[in-house]
């Protein structure tokens, strides 16, 4: 694990290659500038060439970082990013069981409010409704932590706002028009591209925190995961960024990401929800679509007509809006 804090000289060293890619920097300027040893420079070089960065070291000249790592190293994420709290705070695994169990463990503690969890891959991932979430690398998995001053009526709409603000991100990097299919998933011609969840710990009907977790394909083996999840209730096929003709760097869609989800976490804080559920329907699949829904009691069948303040689908059938708060829908 590392996390954007415990390793300040490291990130010294590379921050100073990364802003002088363009010539050879010897490992006694290295220590004179940074304030190190020499022999401190050169563990640290040691260790950036074995996180994956490419560093040139050329006797006489001595090093230059000659590629960086797309890996979404927690310095990395933090690094010029333009939020006040969300993700100022980083940690990363190269594999865990699920960023959502790890963030929920750290979910109490005040100080991790905007902390973000990400991981390479996740070997129990966990889906929406108890389903399992196939995390190879290649995706990006991540959990964000917070502790909302909205109330618990928000609860429905806030993983709604939150696909809006990835729809957005992946219209502003990508240069793509995402679908939104409710309650929380990203679509590309149908098929699902992202999805949310959710856990809120609740203290007598007050949000005490809540985690956000985000699964987006962003380089995943389609045909890989469709075959696992085939016949499955609740498929619809799978989609992966890497089918993009745009090639954007998983860093820059994480921080374009924070960005936008601060803004929108922002509007949910002060009850500024109309333009969430405007902006929302604009890109909505759902909406106008006849859709069916399992429930205890019974299939719901209607049109989708909107959402309501509160996120909840309003489904009209024979003259009657029923509004439904959670579930699986099928778009017929
Ligand atoms: C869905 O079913 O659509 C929600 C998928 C959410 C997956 C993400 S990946 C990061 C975080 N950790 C998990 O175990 N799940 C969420």
């Amino acid at each position: 694990m590392y996390n954007s804090f415990d390793n300040p000289g490291l990130v010294k060293v590379l921050r100073f290659l990364q802003t002088h890619d363009t010539e050879y920097l010897s490992g006694q300027d290295l220590s004179d500038v940074l304030r190190i040893s020499r022999v401190a420079v050169w563990k640290h070089i040691k260790k950036i060439q074995e996180l994956g960065y490419t560093v040139e070291s050329k006797q006489k000249l001595g090093y230059k970082l000659t590629s960086n790592s797309d890996t979404l190293f927690p310095w990395e994420i933090t690094l010029g990013l333009k939020t006040k709290v969300i993700g100022q705070q980083a940690y990363y695994y190269d594999s865990i069981d699920s960023t959502q169990n790890q963030a929920l463990k750290m979910a109490d503690d005040p100080t991790n409010n905007g902390t973000i969890i990400i991981a390479t891959k996740q070997t129990e991932g966990k889906g929406r409704s108890g389903r399992k979430w196939v995390s190879p690398k290649g995706g990006i998995w991540f959990s964000i932590i917070l502790h909302p001053k909205f109330d618990i009526s928000i609860t429905t709409l806030f993983p709604i706002a939150s696909a809006l603000a990835l729809a957005i991100t992946l219209e502003k990097t990508f240069k793509i028009s995402p679908e939104l299919r409710w309650p929380n998933d990203l679509t590309i011609k149908g098929k699902k591209i992202a999805g949310m969840l959710v856990d809120v710990s609740l203290e007598s009907n007050r949000i005490e925190n809540l985690v956000l977790g985000v699964g987006i394909n962003f380089n995943v083996d389609v045909k890989q995961i469709e075959k696992i999840f085939k016949g499955s209730s609740n498929f619809y096929g799978v989609a992966s960024l890497s089918e993009q003709k745009n090639k954007v760097s998983p860093i820059q869609l994480v921080q374009t990401f924070l960005v936008e989800f601060e803004k929108i976490y922002n509007l949910l804080n002060t009850k500024q929800t109309k333009k969430i559920i405007s902006e929302w329907t604009k890109r909505s699949s759902t909406i106008g679509k006849n859709v069916e829904l399992d429930t205890s009691d019974g299939k719901i069948k209607g049109k989708a007509i909107k959402i309501d303040d509160d996120g909840a689908l309003v489904v009209t059938n024979n003259n009657k809006n029923i509004r439904i708060i959670a579930g699986d829908i099928i778009h017929s």
